[in-house]
């Protein structure tokens, strides 16, 4: 399975076998976390057979069953903080499930009290959210996706490879299934990519980022950056929960179980 087959075939799985992750498997999985954790400037753990993150009532409100292995993204605080975490942690997440594994993103449903147990975020740190992981007793479904044109923006003929960015930038996860993003054809070769709004928006970006270079490939095309809004240090739009350190008031376990397909 190669990384667009591996996004092809992700979902969200919350409900795993009580299987401990193969040796082979799991050091190969531990690769990928110190080659990101070194890459995007990141701590990033993972957590075996230990269940107490996601014995906690969140979990079991959020549908999470026996999840016994878990990523812990974490990183210093900084203003593209959330938006690194996405990146890195989607490109563990499809190596995952290149390996057999499936996963979950989770920001709220989990008991950050009992991680911090296990992963103790140093001062300045600020643990984003974890990765469930682990043999899923299901693949997961599709989700429902936004149109094309309401995550895009593209003047003229879309060429090919931004199609193909596309398709895989909608297969992203997203916070609720959001899809709080948009993707622009600011030149013959170059797209800028922007958060709109809403909770862990900017996680969401980093994730996308990462989907849309696999689907377009990085040799078709250059990240533009978002201009500055002014006033703002932030180098994207958008609202992030995770960074302030807030919940924000529109994110809850309910929301979240019902936003499901
Ligand atoms: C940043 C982020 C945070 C998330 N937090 C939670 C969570 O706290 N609880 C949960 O059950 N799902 C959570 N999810 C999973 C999303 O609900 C799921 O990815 C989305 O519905 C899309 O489904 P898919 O992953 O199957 O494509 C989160 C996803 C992202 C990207």
């Amino acid at each position: 399975m190669n990384e667009k087959e591996a996004i092809l075939n992700r979902h969200a799985v919350r409900e795993y076998y009580d299987r401990k992750i193969e040796q082979k498997t799991l050091e190969e999985l531990q690769s990928e976390i110190a080659r990101c954790s070194a890459e995007g400037d990141l701590r990033i753990q993972l957590i075996t057979e230990e269940p107490g993150a996601f014995d906690s009532f969140m979990a079991h409100y959020g549908k999470f069953s026996n999840v016994r292995n878990y990523i812990v993204l974490a990183g210093k605080k900084s203003d593209d903080l959330c938006e690194r975490i996405g990146y890195y942690g989607e490109r563990i997440a499809i190596r995952a499930q290149m390996l057999g594994l499936n996963t979950c993103w989770v920001a709220l449903t989990f008991s950050r009290r009992r991680v911090k147990k296990h992963f103790r975020p140093a001062r300045g740190e600020k643990l984003v959210c974890v990765l469930a992981v682990g043999y899923g007793t299901s693949r997961g479904l599709s989700h429902k996706s936004r149109t094309h044109s309401e995550l895009c923006s593209v003047q003229g003929d879309m060429p090919d490879w931004f199609r193909e960015g596309m398709n895989c930038a909608m297969l992203a996860p997203t916070a609720m299934n959001l899809q709080k993003f948009r993707l622009v054809l600011t030149g013959p070769h170059s797209v800028r990519a922007e958060a709109t709004g809403g909770p862990y928006a900017e996680v969401g970006l980093g994730i996308v980022r990462y989907h849309f270079e696999i689907g377009a490939g990085t040799e078709n095309f250059e990240w533009d950056p978002v201009p500055e809004k002014s006033g703002s240090k932030r180098r994207s739009s958008g609202h992030s929960g995770a960074e302030s350190g807030a919940v924000p008031g529109d994110i809850s376990a309910a929301a979240f179980a019902a936003s499901e397909k």
